[in-house]
């Protein structure tokens, strides 16, 4: 009992004496963020359902957190060199670029790939990475072999990912009938047990499922689906990050790491 009022004592003259104190704070709105010893944040927005680019693996076993994949070690070497703190916000796909453009992150970090009504919402960095997008079938499927013969099939996409984007323009025309999802791997898994006939993501992802699901096997078809560019989001008009984060890019992209930190990624992934 006199423990407990003892410790309120304590917490009421703390109170009292905060005001006092906030009148000498050093800080001010401009350097907020940056106090003595402490690195500037750089918040990246992702949805680390899409192996090899971003995913979750155990708790502190990520190269942020519990994140581990090609943009995240890539990010990390950025921020590095940019003498910044890395910070991972994993959300919905399509919550991302809302998140940037708000201001809630600084750049969108998602395999993500630039085109013309995303370069209306966000401003993108040089690109890193090429990918097409890949039809996953069940192994021994023999009718499905390009877009073409996906009519009257129903597929899986991922809501907001331009798999999605490419079949929803095809979909009342070619007699499609779109399942949407929030997961890559829900897709697959609907896929390996025969709920729908084939699943449409990113061939680096697509070639990450198929080497976990060995039932399943990868379709191309150059004619209908165009080479995708991954690029880095950045909010619109806000130039000075975007170079800095070029010129870092650059830098890494120069020296070869791409092709290196893939296949880092590739040997965790095994
Ligand atoms: N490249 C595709 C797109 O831009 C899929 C990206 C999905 N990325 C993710 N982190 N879930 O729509």
């Amino acid at each position: 009992m006199k423990k407990i009022t003892k410790v309120l004592a304590l917490a009421l003259s703390a109170a009292l004496l905060l005001p006092a104190f906030a009148g000498c704070s050093n800080d001010d709105a401009s350097n907020s963020g940056t106090e003595d010893g402490e690195k500037e944040k750089l918040v990246i927005a992702t949805n680390a359902e899409f192996p090899p680019f971003e995913f979750v693996v155990e708790k502190d076993k990520g190269i942020v957190g519990e994140y581990d994949g090609i943009d995240i070690v890539l990010m990390k070497e950025i921020a590095d060199k940019l003498d910044m703190e890395l910070e991972v916000s994993n959300m919905m796909f399509d919550s991302i670029i809302g998140a940037v453009s708000s201001g809630k992150a600084d750049l969108a970090v998602a395999g993500m790939t630039v085109d013309e009504e995303r370069l209306e919402s966000l401003d993108f960095t040089d690109t890193y990475w090429s990918a097409v997008q890949t039809i996953l079938v069940s192994k021994d499927n023999t009718d499905i072999t390009n877009v073409e013969s996906l009519s009257g099939k129903t597929v899986g996409v991922v809501t907001g990912y331009t798999g999605d984007t490419a079949l929803s323009e095809i979909e009342a025309e070619k007699n499609i009938t779109l399942k949407r999802y929030t997961k890559g791997v829900d897709a697959v898994q609907e896929l390996v047990n025969g709920k729908i006939d084939a699943a449409v993501i990113d061939s680096p992802t697509a070639e990450s499922f198929i080497k976990e699901n060995p039932e399943i096997k990868g379709v191309t078809d150059d004619e209908f689906f165009a080479t995708e560019e991954y690029a880095i989001g950045v909010k619109k008009g806000n130039t000075e990050l975007l170079e800095k984060v070029n010129a870092a890019l650059k830098e890494i992209k120069e020296a070869g790491r791409i092709e290196e930190i893939a296949a880092e990624v590739d040997a965790r992934l095994q």
